[in-house]
């Protein structure tokens, strides 16, 4: 079968969030949402997006079956940017099976399962690298679900330069567990483009955060390569925290943590030093995500599931990157 023979024919692909290590905070470049520093991440395992592109009598986007109109301009916007000229009205059906916008990424594997879609839909057999590119340019996040395991993304060094990607390490080289801790299930207040930009326009510690970050990639690239458990730990809990200090120190400060939070961060250093192989890192959110050795995982598990204000964990393996899934007809 030839690309032409499906293009506008139904497609779907799948995507799984994924959990930066080396965290991304602040654009380069907002109109183009380029990011001002580069990322290093894991796509998660299990929690997945899975969307379905097909031509439709009007344009509608929804998630889990209803109808969402704020994220239907976002997805249609980027549709027309990318996919621009004569097109079929559409109907983009985007399920997740873990909560949306309670700090789970549920924007990359949303953007990565709708980009790669979109490249089924319209047969434009675009390169990975390249749907990465474009999923970043609706979250910059999404990029790195475009592959599995271990995803450096680096930033541009020219002004019209796009990201770069490259998978580190698959899975089964430096097999991960990840037990996240959810402590609030309500929407957050300020969202991350919204809170990159405050951070960028007036934390006094910004211009450091963007500069230190080369060295902290290429420090975690080689812990990564080294399979060196306490370096990835030590390197990640610093970039976590020092994202977390940058934006606090934005004006009015941005702070995600609650009460529960802390207590994470707190037993599973003290876990750490009884012995598990365990570290945290925290997104734009009060959920933690406890990394750890997949012999750990049971108990990292029920020692954060114990504390007060943690509501339920979650507990996933590192997973692969997105792809297309056939339709049953
Ligand atoms: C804290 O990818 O959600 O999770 O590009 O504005 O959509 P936009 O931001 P988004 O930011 C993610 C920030 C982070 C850290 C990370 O995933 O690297």
């Amino acid at each position: 079968m030839t690309a032409s023979d499906t293009k506008n024919q139904p497609a779907r692909a799948i995507a799984r969030p994924n959990i930066a290590l080396i965290k991304y905070w602040g654009k380069a470049d907002a109109r183009r949402n380029i990011p001002a520093v580069g990322s290093l991440s894991i796509t998660l395992d299990e929690l997945a997006t899975t969307t379905t592109v097909a031509e439709s009598g009007q344009d509608v986007f929804l998630l889990n079956g209803e109808a969402e109109t704020a994220m239907a301009t976002r997805c249609f916007a980027f549709i027309d940017r990318f996919w621009s000229g004569d097109r079929p009205r559409l109907s983009v059906s985007s399920d997740n099976n873990f909560p949306t916008a309670a700090g789970l990424a549920s924007s990359a594997s949303g953007f990565a399962a709708l980009t790669v879609a979109l490249d089924a839909f319209f047969a434009s057999g675009l390169p990975t690298e390249r749907l990465a590119q474009i999923a970043g340019a609706g979250s910059g996040s999404a990029a790195r679900s475009l592959y599995g395991g271990f995803v450096r993304l680096d930033a541009p060094t020219q002004a019209d330069d796009d990201i770069s990607l490259r998978p580190v390490a698959v899975p089964a080289d430096f097999p991960l567990a990840v037990v996240i801790a959810i402590t609030s299930e309500q929407r957050k207040k300020v969202g991350s483009t919204e809170a990159m930009q405050r951070t960028a326009q007036t934390s006094p510690y910004y211009s450091q955060w963007v500069a230190g970050q080369d060295a902290d990639l290429d420090a975690a690239e080689a812990a990564v390569v080294a399979r060196d458990f306490e370096r990835l730990a030590e390197l990640s809990e610093w970039s976590c925290l020092k994202m977390h200090a940058v934006m606090q120190a934005a004006r009015p400060g941005l702070i995600y943590w609650n009460a529960a939070t802390m207590a994470c961060m707190q037993r599973i250093r003290e876990l750490r030093d009884e012995g598990c192989r365990v570290f945290f890192t925290i997104d734009a959110g009060p959920q933690v995500k406890a990394v750890c050795s997949p012999g750990d995982a049971e108990r990292v598990s029920h020692e954060l599931a114990a504390l007060e204000g943690v509501r339920r964990v979650l507990r996933t393996g590192l997973g692969a990157g997105a792809s297309r899934v056939a339709i049953e007809r």
